[in-house]
């Protein structure tokens, strides 16, 4: 498998992924329409890195036959913890299972976040569920001493998910919200714009819609840091077979199921005009 960005210390599982049986341990809507799960998954959580993800069959019968990857938001102990949106079959389903349901996951699975030596300084920018693969690396950076500024875009306060992990470990948490119910009323990349012109930034980390990452991309391209984002495909197999996963890169197609969720944002061809002419 190929490496996702740099040459710093990987979030990586490689082929130590398995399935397991795990336990449900609490299922809790946080907010409207986000759940938090937390796992019993004792191989996992011992493996898992920053940015990783695991790929949970949700039910049984038809509607549940191809897994959902959902990233690991945590890991502490023989726990691993996932932020959920509901959105459709699988994750309607997600919400109702409780502590007595049979349940298992294939992971840790794909790439993480590239934690490069002697950074300093990172900027971790979500855009609301985004959240989702970024709380274990802020941990992760506030635990190496790494100093951390974190801009938090979202809908609404109450869609602010994940807050009290960043909150947990720095004090420079930045908010925008859409309807100006908390922090600045627009998106994220109005306060990154500033922080990017004021700070001196080693790495930025970025995951949200699609759209922002590309502007953050653009943005850090512009102000000359690196960036990396972590991008969603509707993924089937998880691990590398069916192709359903791919990603435009300026090195070709990638699988973000294996050489990603996580890549360098320099390297994905955001629009078609930057996808590399056939030889
Ligand atoms: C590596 C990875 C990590 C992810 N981590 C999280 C996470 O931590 N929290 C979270 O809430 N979601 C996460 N997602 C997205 C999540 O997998 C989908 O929202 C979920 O599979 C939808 O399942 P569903 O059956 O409810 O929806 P469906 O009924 O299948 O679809 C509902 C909607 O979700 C879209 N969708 C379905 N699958 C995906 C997918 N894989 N990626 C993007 N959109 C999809 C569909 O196009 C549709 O619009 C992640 C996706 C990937 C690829
Ligand atoms: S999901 Fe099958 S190759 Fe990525």
């Amino acid at each position: 498998m190929t490496g996702c960005c740099g040459t710093g210390e990987k979030g990586h599982a490689g082929d130590q992924s398995s399935l397991e049986r795990v336990d449900l341990l609490s299922n809790e809507r946080i907010a409207e329409g986000v759940g938090l799960m937390i796992l019993h998954a004792p191989h996992t959580a011992s493996l898992v890195e920053p940015g990783q993800f695991v790929h949970l069959r949700v039910g049984r019968g038809r509607d549940f036959i191809l897994r959902r990857p959902f990233s690991v938001h945590r890991a502490h102990g023989e726990q691993i913890e996932i932020l959920y949106q509901v959105l459709g079959t699988g994750t309607l389903a997600m919400a109702e299972l409780g502590c007595s349901d049979d349940i298992d996951l294939i992971g840790p699975l794909g790439h993480g976040w590239d934690v490069p030596e002697n950074i300093d300084h990172a900027l971790i920018v979500t855009g609301g569920l985004g959240a989702a693969p970024l709380g274990g690396l802020a941990e992760k950076l506030a635990a190496q001493g790494v100093a951390v500024t974190v801009a938090m875009g979202a809908p609404t306060q109450e869609r602010l998910v994940g807050r009290d992990v960043f909150e947990a470990v720095t004090r420079r948490v930045v908010i925008a919200t859409d309807d100006g119910s908390e922090g600045e009323k627009g998106f994220v990349t109005g306060p990154v714009a500033r922080l990017l012109d004021e700070g001196s930034y080693d790495m930025v980390y970025a995951c949200g819609p699609e759209v922002m990452q590309r502007e953050i991309a653009s943005m850090c391209a512009k102000a000359d840091v690196p960036c990396q984002v972590s991008l969603e495909r509707l993924m089937a197999c998880g691990i590398g077979v069916c192709l359903s996963c791919v990603v435009s890169t300026k090195d070709g197609l990638k699988r973000a199921c294996v050489d990603g969720p996580v890549f360098d944002a320099g390297e994905v061809c955001w629009d078609a005009s930057e996808i590399p002419p056939k030889h």
